[in-house]
């Protein structure tokens, strides 16, 4: 018999009256009086668990089934029927259960009692058999299958970025390094006394990358509207409830279109995926909403059909100079919304998304347009409340000699950048593109607290346990 999923089993009329077969862990036993006994069976199909009657004529009731703990693995055939029991329709009436393996209750973590998501991190091999963190990865599941069917639906091309590179996207040195040098004895160079990175693996010094971008612009100036979704890597040591050091990132890149049409497409996809999760995670959302943040479904609600505000960095900081007083950092034009600002704008003013747009060009990324002011450069940035920055895009520079001033001003090489100039020099075309925190949206989805939470093994400064 082929096993049936606790989802199938629970939804699905089809199956009650009919055998079937299951698998997964208990979560608890209770014996009752009567001579049976209570297994809640989970198998991380859905939230629920599905009951199961195991009575003690069943050949291994006192040897085996009474010994079975929260954790321990079975596999269970019976009739599904239903339930006099409230609070569930159906149950299996089990013909024969089989203990595929035990689980010792005094040293299995995940017992009766709650566990503080800090202590579950210690043991993130395990915390996937919890609801939390199995309506998580649910939830993160049906995020990732949403942006694929967004983008695909829309006719983007699915682009792979490599994830060593030795470029820095984003010009802020933040990058892992990646060497097959020995660093207790590197080779050097015998005039400057520098590592020699020509010996190294690629012949040259390579990194992990921070964002897929660069790359993603090439395939975007061949064959139109491209996405990535992949793994990024930051090495900035910010210890925060938002920061990761891997983290994965969805950049999408289109030829032909403005800093207008890539502050469209991110609408959109917001929008998109708000409606999609209410429609596809019900119960996991509903969980969260009365676990993890009360009122989470009004908001995704609201989100799934807001209106964006759009405004101009300099409006914005107009905006937050007369409310000065309410920030610690002093808002003033040249600085880079902090945290608190961001909020304060989508929180408290716009009481709703906001995209920022046209920031100076001092504070952001080389390869960002600049706007006719020569001041600012056509970035975006688009701002949730809770947790401000959920999406930083611009349209690219394709003008190839205000690129190269760029990376010059930047105190960079426009030689190591070659490949880059290069679209400009050969048939250049306005393109924009952004990147969205994956991790940042299934955290704001959630209403978890912390984005350690929300992905499966964080990486952060001092910790990559596992
Ligand atoms: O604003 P960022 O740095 O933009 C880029 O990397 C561009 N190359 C994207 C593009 O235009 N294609 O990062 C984009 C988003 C941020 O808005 C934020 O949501 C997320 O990535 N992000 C992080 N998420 C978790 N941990 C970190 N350390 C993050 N840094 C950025
Ligand atoms: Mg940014």
């Amino acid at each position: 018999m082929k096993r049936k999923l606790v989802r199938e089993a629970l939804s699905s009329g089809e199956l009650l009256g009919n055998k079937i077969k299951v698998g997964g862990w208990i979560r608890t036993r209770r014996d009752s009086k009567g001579g049976f006994s209570f297994l809640e069976l989970n198998d991380g199909s859905c939230l629920k668990n599905l009951q199961i009657i195991a009575h003690e004529h069943l050949p291994n009731y006192r040897d085996e089934l009474l010994k079975l703990h929260p954790g321990a693995s079975i596999i269970a055939e019976g009739s599904l029927v239903e339930s006099p029991a409230a609070g569930q329709s159906v149950e299996l009436e089990a013909d024969s259960i089989q203990v595929l393996g035990f689980c010792d209750p005094l040293e299995y973590p995940l017992g009766k009692s709650r566990i503080s998501f800090e202590r579950l991190r210690e043991i993130a091999h395990l915390r996937a058999r919890t609801n939390t963190f199995g309506a998580i990865a649910r939830l993160r599941n049906v995020l990732a299958d949403a942006t694929h069917r967004f983008f695909q639906g829309r006719g983007f091309l699915y682009f792979h970025a490599p994830i060593i590179t030795s470029s820095d996207c984003e010009g802020a040195g933040e990058m892992f390094q990646v060497t097959h040098l020995d660093l207790e004895n590197p080779p050097r160079d015998p005039e400057s006394g520098k590592v020699d990175y020509k010996k190294d693996f690629f012949g040259k010094a390579t990194k992990l990358t921070v964002s897929g971008q660069l790359e993603a612009e090439t395939y975007a100036c061949a064959l139109g509207n491209v996405y990535t979704f992949g793994p990024t890597f930051r090495a900035e040591n910010s210890n925060t409830a938002r920061h990761l050091a891997e983290f994965w990132m969805i950049e999408p890149e289109m030829a032909f279109a403005d800093l207008q049409d890539d502050a469209d497409l991110a609408e959109d996809y917001l929008r998109y995926l708000f409606q999609d999760i209410l429609e596809r995670c019900p119960e996991d959302l509903k969980f969260f909403n009365e676990r993890i943040e009360k009122g989470l479904l009004d908001k995704l609600e609201n989100l799934a059909e807001a209106k964006f505000t759009r405004i101009s960095y300099t409006e914005a900081i107009k905006l937050l100079e007369k409310n000065s007083d309410k920030f610690t950092f002093k808002p003033h034009w040249g600085i880079d919304l902090q945290s608190e600002h961001e909020r304060y704008l989508s929180e408290q003013l716009f009481k709703g998304p906001v995209i920022v747009m046209d920031y100076p060009k001092e504070i952001k990324a080389f390869y960002m347009r600049l706007n006719d002011d020569n001041k600012t450069v056509a970035a975006m940035d688009v701002l949730l409340p809770q947790v401000g920055e959920i999406i930083g895009g611009s349209q690219r520079e394709e003008r190839l000699e205000l690129l190269e001033a760029r990376i010059r001003e930047t105190g960079m090489l426009p030689e190591d950048y070659w490949w880059y100039c290069d679209l400009r020099r050969f048939g250049s075309v306005p393109h924009a593109g952004f990147g969205l925190g994956f991790e940042r949206m299934v955290r704001f989805c959630s209403g978890m607290a912390n984005i350690r939470d929300v992905i499966p093994f964080p990486r952060t400064p001092q910790s990559a346990e596992f």
